[in-house]
């Protein structure tokens, strides 16, 4: 998709497709209100335009609500699209990235490749954020999942351009633009590693994948397996491996911008399960097929790490993904198993399906020992977190308080949707293990806190950040500005959140 940006009157744009944004600015309340859209520009001529139809009350600007015209009058567009961005008290940037995905998604199935966006005039969207989220939005709906598809037409929109108005700051607008095409291509990056089934994507694969994409970008990236894992005694994670005829993959990517000696270390660490069968503890095999995405929280870290090379924020980070597929087999661990982690902490398997917080236990570990100083995890890490949250907001959890504050922020800038649950001694106590220090499942009840108390184990003091993206990671209804499939969930969030520091 190549992008632009267009500082020319909206009436003079020649393009298959104007898309301008509408608010429902309704005030009044009770039962005569009547939703009251109104068009976000101030082009005098594309309000001509739109008017009749607006005044005909069929278009509400509902949030992703759409309304098409052809042959607009005293336009040199061929359509006009209107999308709502919803009740106008609530519009946002986030708004606008929703808005223009749900304009690209209209544009696809249709044959139309070129359009062009009107960046919405309103005080509470201010140009350079919209521009950013705009084209964000723009990647984010464009991307399919049906990469296998023997008949895939390449439905990709070619040309995306993002028509600036004359009041917005120029030179902080073009800077933002840019930007959003990065933060973009980053999750859809993610997203593409997410989608590729277990046997194409093993955690080999990912390791090249990872690497290819460190090359391009100039970071250091190192790939290691079983080896690696026996010399740094990473015990939890190659026990997870073990069951496998696939080797698994140690991925560490650097990133350490120049003259940078200073400060924190962040430590960016991702559950990468390429395939999770549950082990000997084998799940049901229903929707068993989805356990592909068990590998969302690895790419998420790389996905960012991608996003924090070409940004080039200034401080250091190191990403590092735990791959591996976690598969039944002679040579499987069994429930009952005594595990020694990299910390020396000795973990009780009481279920083989617990093995994400197995593989995160030892890269928490090795990302401390690798001089992180502030860490967060990302992982499709427990069902329960789904459970409590739904597909909705994503889990988070934190042992600092002000570490949290900054990734709090940071959802401000990125739209995506967490929800902060608790840690507690409380919690801790249920995964005490009888003949070992810790047993790696608590019982049904506040799994997903257990789960979290289990990483707490292996991040100990250190200013930490875990997501259970187990809801999220995966979009199982396409919505009219997102396809059906994976989400990238996670990538920009913890990119801003980096960028915080
Ligand atoms: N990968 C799963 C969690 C998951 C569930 C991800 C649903 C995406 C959607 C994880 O490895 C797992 O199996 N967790 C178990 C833990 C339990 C055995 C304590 C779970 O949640 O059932
Ligand atoms: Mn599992
Ligand atoms: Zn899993």
């Amino acid at each position: 998709m190549r992008t632009e940006l267009s500082f020319s009157p909206l009436s003079g744009i020649e393009t298959e497709l104007l898309v301008v944004t509408a608010a429902d600015a309704q005030t009044a309340k009770g039962p005569d209100a009547r939703p009251q859209p109104v068009l976000l520009t101030d082009d005098e001529v594309v309000k001509t335009a739109a008017a009749a139809v607006l005044a005909g009350g069929e278009f509400k600007a509902g949030a992703n609500e759409t309304l098409l015209l052809h042959a607009p009058a005293g336009l040199k567009a061929r359509r006009l699209l209107m999308v709502g961005l919803g009740k106008q008290e609530k519009i946002k940037p986030a708004s606008v990235r929703n808005a223009a995905g749900t304009a690209v998604r209209f544009t696809k199935p249709r044959g139309i490749r070129e359009l062009v966006l009107a960046l919405p005039e309103a005080e509470a969207l201010p140009g350079a954020a919209c521009a950013r989220a705009a084209v964000e939005g723009a990647c984010v709906g464009d991307f399919d999942p049906d990469t296998y598809r023997s008949d895939r037409k390449d439905q990709s929109v070619q040309s995306f351009t993002v028509a600036v108005p004359a009041s917005a700051e120029r030179t902080a607008v073009e800077a933002a633009f840019a930007e959003g095409m990065i933060v973009g291509e980053s999750q859809n990056f993610t997203r593409s590693l997410v989608n590729e089934p277990g046997n194409k994507l093993t955690p080999t694969v990912l390791g090249e994948r990872a690497a290819a994409m460190a090359a391009a970008v100039g970071l250091n990236c190192e790939v290691y397996s079983t080896e690696k894992l026996h010399e740094l005694k990473m015990g939890a994670f190659w026990s997870v491996s073990q069951g496998s005829a696939e080797p698994p993959a140690l991925i560490v990517l650097r990133y350490e911008p120049e003259g940078v000696t200073e400060g924190p270390v962040l430590g960016l660490v991702g559950k990468g399960i390429t395939f999770d069968t549950g082990g000997i503890s084998i799940k049901p095999s229903d929707n068993m097929e989805k356990m592909k995405y068990d590998m969302a929280g690895g790419a998420a870290m790389i996905g960012a790490m991608r996003a924090i090379a070409l940004l080039q924020p200034r401080v250091r980070v190191i990403g590092i993904v735990c791959a591996a597929e976690n598969m039944p087999d002679g040579k499987a661990q069994k429930p009952g198993d005594v595990q020694t982690a990299m910390s020396g902490k000795t973990i009780e398997i009481i279920n083989t399906d617990a093995e994400g917080r197995l593989v995160l236990a030892d890269g928490l570990a090795y990302a401390r020992q690798l001089g992180a100083t502030h860490l967060i995890d990302a992982a499709t890490l427990t069902g329960a977190c789904v459970v409590a949250l739904g597909m909705v907001n994503a889990g988070a959890f934190s042992n600092d308080d002000v570490t949290y504050a900054k990734f709090d922020a940071a959802l401000a800038v990125s739209g995506e949707k967490f929800w902060r649950l608790p840690l507690g001694e409380e919690y801790a106590d249920m995964i005490k293990s009888d003949i070992g220090d810790i047993k790696n499942t608590g019982g049904r009840w506040g799994g997903a806190i257990t789960a979290a108390e289990f990483l707490h184990h292996f991040a100990e003091d250190t200013p930490w950040i875990h997501l259970d993206i187990a809801g999220v990671a995966w979009v199982e209804e396409a919505r009219p500005y997102i396809a059906k499939g994976p989400s990238g969930i996670g990538v920009r969030s913890i990119l801003e959140w980096v960028r915080s520091f």
